[in-house]
């Protein structure tokens, strides 16, 4: 295993991507992407227009779960993103996600669970419970935010399903759509779609888990996952599925999207572990957007993202080392 040291802004672009889209991207593009390398670099955000902000929601602060360190502000949180379904690159969802459409949106719910069915989104949520919730989100590739989210927490909408004790894990799916969504069209794309995530169900009723549909008090934008994204802030960020349409209740522990690309780099509890190095870089340290190359504004990463009061019991007897 190679354990680089260099800070990931000194990574080449090969060393912060996943292995599989760098090869495949090497293979059809040779040296075309040189220019990009300096997207590799959290903070350093496409100059482009500014997303337009969703609708306002109305939702209560309730403080109890949320950081007071400060906001990452609006505009990296929505111009440097990872939506594979609309291309690779950071900036690629800002610029291309607007070709989403997500109202009428529905979820299908299946499973093991008293109340399958399909779900349209108002009915799936209930807007009077909106709350916000302000989470540290660590991203794999070693750079995080501090986003203020807006939605419920994840527990409340699972026990409106009422799951049977059968389920143990349950299973989300990402939107399918290949004249939407360009990524999906992409001859270069590793992501056998759709995009699917899993939790444990301990993990899904823990009272941090939250089910998003906006943040800085609006809809989501399209780039962050409108209409319906998962935030799992112990997790790294890839846990916190996109754009949602299924759920599945379920026995069995799903296969992941990223665990299927690269299973020895992402494990399907994806934990946020400064002690547990990804076999391509050190997780020791994250970049706090906004960061740039004068000022990088490392700062040390803290176990299970500094959320272990809420989440360290539900390892207790796990190796970490082991399942990652
Ligand atoms: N969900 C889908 N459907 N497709 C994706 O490519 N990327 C994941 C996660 N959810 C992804 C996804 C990754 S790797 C990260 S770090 C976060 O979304 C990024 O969320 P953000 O762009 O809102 O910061």
């Amino acid at each position: 295993m190679i354990i680089k040291n260099k800070p990931s802004w000194q990574l080449g672009y090969h060393e912060v991507t996943p292995e599989p889209v760098f090869r495949n991207r090497r293979a059809f593009m040779k040296g075309a992407l040189a220019g990009a390398a300096g997207l590799a670099m959290p903070g350093l955000v496409w100059p482009g227009e500014l997303p337009v902000p969703g609708e306002a929601l109305d939702f209560d602060k309730r403080p109890g779960l949320s950081t007071d360190e400060p906001l990452t502000p609006y505009e990296d949180v929505t111009r440097y993103n990872n939506f594979y379904e609309f291309g690779t690159d950071k900036t690629d969802p800002a610029q291309y996600a607007s070709a989403m459409e997500t109202a009428p949106w529905s979820v299908t719910v299946e499973g093991e669970c008293a109340r399958p069915g399909q779900y349209a989104l108002e009915d799936l949520l209930k807007p009077h419970d909106y709350e916000e919730r302000i989470y540290r989100l660590r991203c794999v590739e070693a750079w995080s935010m501090v986003i203020p989210w807006v939605g419920v927490p994840l527990a409340e909408m699972i026990g409106r399903l009422e799951p049977t004790s059968k389920a143990k894990y349950v299973y989300f799916e990402t939107l399918v759509n290949l004249e939407q969504m360009r990524g999906q069209r992409s001859a270069f794309s590793v992501i056998d779609w759709p995009y699917q995530e899993g939790l444990r169900m301990d993990e899904a009723m823990n009272e941090l888990s939250f089910m998003a549909v906006g943040l800085y008090g609006k809809t989501l934008p399209n780039q962050n996952g409108a209409p319906l994204r998962l935030v799992v802030p112990w997790k790294y960020g890839f846990k916190s599925i996109k754009s949602i349409v299924k759920i599945r209740f379920q026995e069995a522990r799903p296969y992941t999207s990223w665990e299927k690309i690269a299973p020895k780099e992402y494990g399907f509890y994806a934990n946020v572990n400064p002690e547990v190095d990804h076999p391509r870089w050190s997780q020791k340290r994250e970049r706090r957007l906004p960061s740039g190359l004068f000022s990088p504004n490392w700062i040390e990463t803290r176990k299970f993202n500094g959320y272990g009061e809420q989440v360290a019991h539900l390892y207790r007897d796990m190796d970490l080392k082991r399942f990652y």
